[in-house]
């Protein structure tokens, strides 16, 4: 899918969240995982700023897509990541459960989880909590390209049973574009539910 997009803004605090508008699917997982990586693959650009440095992302930034509904892609700051300081790390997770708890433009959550580190602790107190608030989620196994097809099928097995999931986590790559079609599908279905 060929899709046009463009930056919004970025925001450190609530305060500096852009206003209510089309719907919202936010990209949420532990640093370095590969949440801007995959916006770019989804969106065919670059505008996602990307890293070999975990922790790059600290802020929420949001990506206006001229989808068919619109709707905007928002990357939020990665959690869990050791060598920050514990200043760092406290700031973030009030400002992502802010946003997750008060944001009425929130559609859905696109949780990514790394597909050879498989779902841990916060992976599966996140997807608890969101359940709990009734927020649509999709997860994606994410770098997929580095494990052989065999392998990756089992660690979707792992996942899904470990998350309670339904259906089967997508395995996707931003490196291979493997399973981004299928994020895409998927995606639309929460921003257009059919009636
Ligand atoms: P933070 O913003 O720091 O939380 O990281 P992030 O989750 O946005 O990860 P980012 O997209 O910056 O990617 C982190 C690293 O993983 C970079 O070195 C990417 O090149 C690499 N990476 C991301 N996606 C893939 C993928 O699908 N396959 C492979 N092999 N590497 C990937
Ligand atoms: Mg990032």
């Amino acid at each position: 899918m060929k899709v046009q997009a463009k930056f919004v803004t970025s925001a450190v605090a609530p305060e500096g969240f852009p206003p209510e508008g089309a719907p919202e699917l936010a990209v949420v997982g532990r640093s370095n995982v590969g949440k801007s990586s995959l916006i770019n693959a989804m969106l065919g650009t670059d505008l996602a700023r990307t890293s070999r440095t975990p922790g790059r992302t600290r802020l929420l930034n949001w990506f206006d897509v001229a989808s068919k509904p619109p709707m905007r892609l928002v990357d939020l700051p990665g959690y869990g990541y050791a060598e920050v300081t514990k200043q760092m790390r406290e700031s973030w997770r009030p400002l992502i459960e802010s946003y997750l708890t008060s944001r009425t433009s929130l559609a859905g959550v696109v949780l990514l989880i790394d597909t050879r580190r498989g779902a841990q602790d916060e992976e599966l107190d996140f997807a608890a909590w969101l359940h709990e608030r009734e927020t649509p989620l999709v997860v994606a196994l994410t770098k997929c390209d580095k494990l052989a097809k065999n392998k990756r099928m089992l660690e979707v097995q792992r996942a899904k049973q470990a998350l309670g999931l339904t259906r089967p986590p997508l395995a996707v790559s931003a490196l291979t574009g493997d399973g981004i079609d299928e994020l895409w599908r998927m995606s639309l279905a929460i921003i257009a539910p059919r009636k």
